[in-house]
């Protein structure tokens, strides 16, 4: 659509003098061919400026594209065009000479001979180029994020954005979903993360949270019979910051009623069908694949495995219970496992990648070390060879499908070490070799999740997920369990993960509706019954006015539109958004606030000033 009916509205009273008549006919990225003849005026920001003796060539640019401007010596101001000026020209729009015409530019079969100039703002000297491919410090990006915006690739990012989120809404909004909005002032939901809290100045010493998520509202949503809802959420985790998290990001929220795992997939598959189509023209293969967690950690040895490439992880524990190699015997004999990645004589390894780089990636997952063989029937190569002797070297190849000459690296020990130092070589060899074929989106539903964690430091279990999903065995070994019991990580829960490209996209569960299984759910937590009442009360009296079974999902938005469109950091789809360390540079927040301001919520810093 272009923007032009829009955008010439004779209606308005300019407040910008000196003219009255300085406002776009058309956008930089509307002229064409067809345009030729006509007096068009444009409004943009000054690209480039090329002086070819008086005459100035100005290529003007916004958001729709770049249009060459031909600007005389009878212009005065033209002279003082510096780059990023605001200006506003009206001309005539002329064909270029078939020499001239610019291929690259959807509007570079013509250019606009001005016959008036009018500079609507000055710029200073940018502190990057906004139109050249450099590379530009982050800090200073983050800074001028104004400017960095200004650039093609950043502000196509944004534009991505919200075409996708559209797309979205409006096919949730074809299956008869609800848009609510959820408090952003609210109490504490556990996700996991530190909250951001907010001082009242109301209620001295009382502090609202931020939300982690809409969690709890929407499940009383389902409560209050809304049957369907979804939000375009805003989140806030104050946590250790990577390239797929922010402190403030944005989910896509939806719970549903009456409905089990299958119906959350197939709702989803729809939705990402519909928008993949919509805002991409891109046909996503819907159903997507099922995997549990189980199968997810065995094959690939992690719960996100990115499925574009094979080079699974192999099962060598019966092999290694008899072998000669004390090491593998005592890891089997210990409970623990064998596995191993098979690498084809075609992704060259020398010995020293092996004994250095993938070694090092090994160690640095928690492996003592990493042992490996060249497969071979005859006894192979390297360290384990001399623990192929006989029929074990054909033995160990049928058991993990290794052909001669390939390359067997081995994790042995506790089976979670395993799955990681495994999982890490595997994806670290997959992108070596170039595995992966680009432009591919793979969703992958990852369901099962153990139902707790064991967490050693504090003595305690936690929630794989959160506290408010199902467990896969609704007795939980009756009402009795004993919350120190080994046994509850072996529990399966009914949460869910929708994985693609080796990232977590979003997560969800079927939810405990019955109040007696939450309380029993929070006792096993550490959550004692006062303490139930105080965070969670709200929602235990709701689930006890007839609470409707239900379940739910949340995809991260931010990391989803970035996957989307290729790139590997979720910042470059986020506005305005925080650096490593949680500062958002271009406001400088956060700040120190006036001690008056500090009073009147009734907190006093204990932190020394800061020297200036
Ligand atoms: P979860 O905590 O897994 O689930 O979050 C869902 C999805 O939100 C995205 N996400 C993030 N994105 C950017 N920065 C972050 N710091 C960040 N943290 C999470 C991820 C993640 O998969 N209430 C549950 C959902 C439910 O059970 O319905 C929840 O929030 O893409």
């Amino acid at each position: 659509m272009t923007p032009t009916a829009r955008l010439v509205s004779p209606a308005t009273t300019a407040v910008h003098s000196p003219s009255t008549d300085w406002r776009r006919t058309h956008t930089c990225g509307d002229l064409r061919s067809a345009h030729v003849g006509s007096t068009v005026t444009l409004n943009g920001w000054v690209a480039a400026r090329r002086d070819h003796g008086g005459i100035y060539f100005v290529d003007l640019r916004d958001r729709y594209g770049i249009t060459q401007v031909v600007l005389g010596p009878e212009l005065a101001d033209a002279v003082k065009l510096g780059p990023e000026f605001t200006i506003s020209v009206r001309g005539k729009v002329v064909a270029r000479d078939a020499a001239n015409v610019n291929h690259d530019r959807p509007t570079g079969a013509v250019e606009v001979v001005a016959d008036r100039l009018e500079i609507l703002s000055r710029s200073k000297t940018p502190p990057f180029p906004i139109d050249a491919e450099e590379e530009v410090s982050l800090e200073t990006r983050l800074q001028y994020r104004y400017l960095d915006l200004r650039r093609a690739a950043m502000r196509g990012n944004l534009v991505h954005r919200s075409r996708f989120i559209n797309a979205m809404r409006r096919a949730f909004e074809r299956q008869d979903f609800v848009e609510v909005e959820t408090p952003i002032l609210t109490k504490a939901t556990p996700e996991g993360a530190r909250d951001y809290l907010v001082p009242s100045r109301v209620h001295p010493g009382e502090f609202y949270a931020l939300p982690q998520s809409p969690q709890i509202f929407k499940q009383i949503l389902m409560v209050a019979g809304l049957d369907r809802y979804f939000q375009v959420a805003r989140c806030f985790r104050d946590e250790d910051l990577r390239a797929d998290r922010q402190p403030e990001f944005t989910q896509l929220d939806m719970e549903m009623s009456f409905v089990e795992e299958d119906d959350i997939f197939r709702t989803w598959e729809q939705v990402l069908h519909e928008t993949f189509r919509d805002a991409m023209g891109v046909e996503v293969a819907i159903p997507f694949p099922r995997m549990s967690w189980l199968e997810a950690m065995e094959r690939y040895g992690v719960d996100k495995p990115d499925v574009r490439f094979g080079l699974e992880l192999k099962e060598a524990g019966a092999w290694a219970r008899t072998c000669e190699f004390a090491l593998f015997r005592d890891a089997i004999v210990s409970g623990g496992r064998v596995k191993a990645l098979v690498v084809p004589p075609a992704h060259e390894l020398s010995r020293k990648d092996v004994e250095d780089g993938l070694t090092q990636i090994a160690k640095g997952a928690g492996a003592g070390g990493l042992a490996w063989w060249r497969a071979g029937q005859e006894g192979g190569v390297g360290p384990l060879a001399r623990f192929c002797k006989g029929s074990a070297a054909a033995e160990l190849m049928a058991a993990i499908g290794a052909n001669e000459g390939d390359l067997c690296l081995f994790a042995a020990g506790a089976r979670d070490t395993v799955w990681k130092v495994l999982g890490e070589l595997r994806s670290h060899l997959g992108k070596r070799f170039g595995l992966v074929p680009p432009n591919t989106w793979s969703f992958t539903w990852v369901t099962q999740f153990p139902m707790f964690e064991w967490d050693a430091e504090s003595k305690r279990w936690f929630s794989a997920h959160h506290p408010f999903t199902a467990p896969v065995d609704w007795d939980l070994g009756g009402p009795d369990v004993d919350a120190s019991s080994p046994k509850l990580g072996d529990l399966y829960s009914r949460a869910y993960d929708l994985v693609m490209n080796g990232w977590e996209l979003g997560s969800g569960s079927v939810r405990i509706h019955k109040s007696d299984l939450q309380q029993r759910i929070f006792t096993i937590l550490g959550i004692g019954p006062e303490e139930q009442q105080r965070k969670f009360g709200f929602l235990l009296e709701a689930l006890s006015y007839g609470a409707p079974p239900h379940a739910g999902f949340a995809i991260g938005l931010d990391r989803l539109t970035a996957l989307s469109m290729g790139l590997d950091n979720i910042r470059d789809m986020i506005a305005f958004p925080k650096t490593a360390s949680a500062a958002d540079l271009m406001c400088d927040a956060p700040s120190i606030v006036d001690p008056a301001q500090l009073a009147e919520v009734h907190i006093k810093s204990t932190v020394p000033p800061k020297k200036p």
